[in-house]
């Protein structure tokens, strides 16, 4: 029997060292320790020794016991050190590896146009003025010389909201609202989205406009001319000219559109400006007398000149951006250029 038992302890051995894992190591324990266990089993068979051999055997299978459990305990030890091992090599930093960059966020083309004519301004005396986004007739239209059966109120231009809400088509709405509240002299700008129901490469149902409104005494169609001429300039640079042309809008009295020097062909003709040398920005005039009455200004005291500009146009034409789509897809392709 004894022989028996090393037989089955050297089985053993060789099962637990050559264990890999612990729950593997823990079918071993059961099998060769356990209650239902092959040890146990030569502990039922003691009876059938004679008196005087089963002290001794008995002894003899304490001490296997003893060994199974110390080499069970043992190469537990080992497997879970190797364990460890894996997960610290799984884990370990290497740092002498060079670092992974954190993407650069960069301003949007319309958001840099935007604080660069806001600075030009600022810097030449004009506050920012605000208005909202969604505006009533009156102030779209109504105020603004604007009457009923003007194409522009057409539903198929304006997107209305309700009767008489609807989104801006212009900023100079806000000129409007400043001149209801704003003491007087008035010297703002007004930077912001309007809405109209256009869409072509140069056109964009959201698009930017900047609108400016000086009302003083004694301000001349002259100031209005240098403001634009300086204006440019400092955009642009030097090089960069402006000119205004008669035209009709239904606030201002006399009425001008303001064009600048070609950007890519400095006025000899190119497929940007259509041979002409020069490109339209916007639209300009002296803030007609009966707008100025109907807000309860004196026309005979004051005069004002006011003026609104393309802001994705001037975005465009700063960074030669051929489509204003562009401005408002988020091609990140495209706006990484800005970076
Ligand atoms: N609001 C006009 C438009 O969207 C542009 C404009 C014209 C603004 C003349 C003005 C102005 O302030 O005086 O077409």
């Amino acid at each position: 029997m004894k022989e028996e038992l090393n037989k089955v302890v050297k089985v053993a051995e060789n099962e637990i060292n050559n264990a890999s894992s612990i729950y593997d190591l823990m079918q071993l324990k059961s099998r060769y320790t356990g209650k239902k266990s092959v040890l146990n089993s030569f502990m039922q068979k003691i009876g059938s020794l004679s008196k005087e051999e089963r002290p001794a055997f008995g002894q003899t299978l304490n001490i296997a016991k003893k060994q199974l459990v110390k080499m069970i305990t043992d190469q537990e030890k080992k497997i879970k050190e190797l364990d460890y091992n894996k997960i610290l090599k799984s884990e370990s930093i290497d740092l002498t590896m060079s670092g992974r960059k954190r993407a650069k966020g960069s301003l949007h083309p319309i958001t840099k146009v935007w604080r660069e004519i806001e600075d030009i301004f600022m810097a030449m005396g004009f506050e920012v003025a605000e208005g909202p986004d969604v505006e009533d007739e009156f102030h779209n239209f109504d105020a603004l010389n604007t009457p009923q059966n003007h194409p522009a109120r057409d539903l198929s231009d304006t997107f209305y909201l309700d009767n008489d809400v609807l989104l801006r088509t212009q900023t100079s709405t806000v000129q409007i609202r400043t001149m209801e509240n704003h003491p007087l002299p008035i010297k703002i700008i007004s930077p912001g989205s309007c809405y109209r129901n256009e869409n072509d490469a140069s056109h964009s149902p959201m698009f930017h406009q900047v609108e400016a409104l000086l009302v003083d005494e004694g301000v001349t169609f002259t100031d209005l001319r240098d403001i634009l001429n300086i204006f440019v300039k400092e955009m642009f640079g030097s090089k960069i000219e402006s000119r205004i042309r008669p035209h009709y809008f239904p606030f201002t009295e006399p009425s001008a559109e303001i064009d600048i020097v070609c950007v890519k062909c400095y006025g000899k003709g190119c497929n940007l400006c259509k041979g002409s040398g020069w490109l339209e920005m916007g639209g300009a005039g002296m803030v007609d007398p009966n707008v100025l009455e109907k807000l309860g200004i004196d026309s005979e005291k004051y005069t004002g000149y006011a003026f609104g500009l393309g802001m994705d146009r001037i975005a465009m034409l700063k960074y030669k951006i051929p489509d204003m789509r562009l401005l408002f897809e988020n091609d990140i392709r495209f706006l990484k250029q800005f970076s």
